[in-house]
């Protein structure tokens, strides 16, 4: 993702060397500029298909369409239920999204510094004005976090809400 506005693009690309960290072969990209992109995934889904009315199977490697204002809360709580997998979302953490819902995954990771993310013919964007988190779900996910050394780790799994108290 960038820092777009809504009548802007989606199409920006997780750079390479976020998957060779990651060291993943994913099942599923459901958000997919189609096949053949460097996104080590074995099925994907396009915009054509529209990822988020398919189930979901497997380990997904989820970096959602930019929709606006809370437009990436739909793909996020499909991804949480699904529960396998790595999402790449903004660290935008005073927002009302990201404390509602990315903060449920089991584990995170805050890569250092800026990621800039990749146009379809292949140049680098430029520094986007804020960084990005790694969500994980399941076993593998985090494991694949914990290990890839992007940043900081962060393990979720004993995540209280305190408005339950
Ligand atoms: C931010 S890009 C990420 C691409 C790739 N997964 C990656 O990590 O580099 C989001 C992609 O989702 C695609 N997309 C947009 N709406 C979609 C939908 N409803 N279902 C599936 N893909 C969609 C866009 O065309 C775009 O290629």
């Amino acid at each position: 993702m960038q820092e777009l506005r809504p009548s802007e693009t989606s199409e920006w690309y997780t750079p390479k060397y976020i998957f060779d960290a990651l060291n993943c072969q994913f099942d599923l990209d459901p958000c997919s500029p189609g096949p053949g992109h460097w996104v080590p995934a074995n099925k994907v889904y396009t915009i054509e298909d529209d990822g988020l009315v398919h189930p979901w199977e497997g380990l997904v490697w989820m970096n959602p369409p930019f929709g606006g204002r809370n437009g990436q809360v739909p793909w996020l709580k499909k991804f949480l239920i699904h529960g396998n997998g790595i999402a790449l979302v903004s660290a935008l953490t005073s927002s009302g999204w990201f404390h509602d819902w990315a903060t449920k995954a089991e584990t995170l990771v805050f890569p250092r510094g800026k990621t800039k993310f990749i146009r379809p013919d292949g140049s680098v964007g430029k520094s986007p004005g804020y960084g990005i988190v790694l969500l994980g779900m399941g076993d593998r996910a985090n494991k694949a976090l914990r290990q890839c050394k992007l940043g900081w780790f962060v393990d979720n799994m004993n995540w209280v809400d305190f408005e339950d108290d």
